[in-house]
């Protein structure tokens, strides 16, 4: 499956992917403003996953990652992840942070299987479609020696070429 950089011509379809996967859809103008200046990279034609992060100076924020429902536990989430800690590294990011709904046990499994760890918890960060309110976890990753991202992203034979593509230098990245 083709991993590649995300354009504006993908707002529709990631904005109808991330509907799919969450309580609280963003829209298409959501995304087309997120993808004016974040980093995105989407997997599949038509898109069955993606992942979008915000960088600013050497640390970075993961906004969202999606994988489409009939794909997940194919690793589509490991390789996007993988791809995006690679290139983070490249360009001197030194920590990723990111919030994930307690309760979301797909995700915390799979962040912790990355190597992503607990730094904090913001009490009733989510407000669910019923009213009820859930804690999200902080987690953490730290670019360094002790973190083999060459190892996470060598699967992929093509991530060399694809990781750099589309690498946006202005705006809120830099
Ligand atoms: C969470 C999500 C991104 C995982 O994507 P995925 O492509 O299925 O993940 P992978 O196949 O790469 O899984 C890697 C590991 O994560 C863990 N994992 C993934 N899905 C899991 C599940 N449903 N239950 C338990 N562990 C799970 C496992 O450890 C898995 O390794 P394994 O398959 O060897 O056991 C996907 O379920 C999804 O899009 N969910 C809805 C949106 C969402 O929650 N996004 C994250 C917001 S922070």
């Amino acid at each position: 499956m083709e991993l590649r950089a995300a354009t504006l011509s993908d707002a529709p379809a990631m904005a109808e992917l991330h509907r799919s996967c969450f309580d609280v859809p963003w829209s298409v103008d959501t995304f087309t403003t997120f993808l004016a200046t974040e980093q995105a990279f989407v997997l599949g034609k038509p898109i069955q996953a993606f992942i979008m992060v915000r960088t600013s100076v050497d640390e970075a924020e993961i906004l969202t990652l999606a994988v489409a429902q009939q794909w997940q536990r194919h690793g589509l989430a490991t390789r996007l992840l993988a791809h995006i800690l690679a290139a983070l590294a490249q360009h001197s990011v030194r920590r990723i942070f990111l919030e994930v709904a307690c309760d979301n046990h797909a995700a915390c499994a799979l962040y912790s299987k990355i190597g992503f760890l607990q730094v904090g918890v913001r009490q009733e960060y989510y407000i669910r479609p019923n009213g009820h309110a859930m804690d999200a976890k902080i987690l953490s990753y730290v670019l360094d020696d002790t973190n083999d991202v060459k190892k996470l992203d060598e699967s992929d034979h093509n991530s060399h070429r694809i990781q750099y593509d589309g690498w946006k230098q202005n705006g809120r990245s830099h």
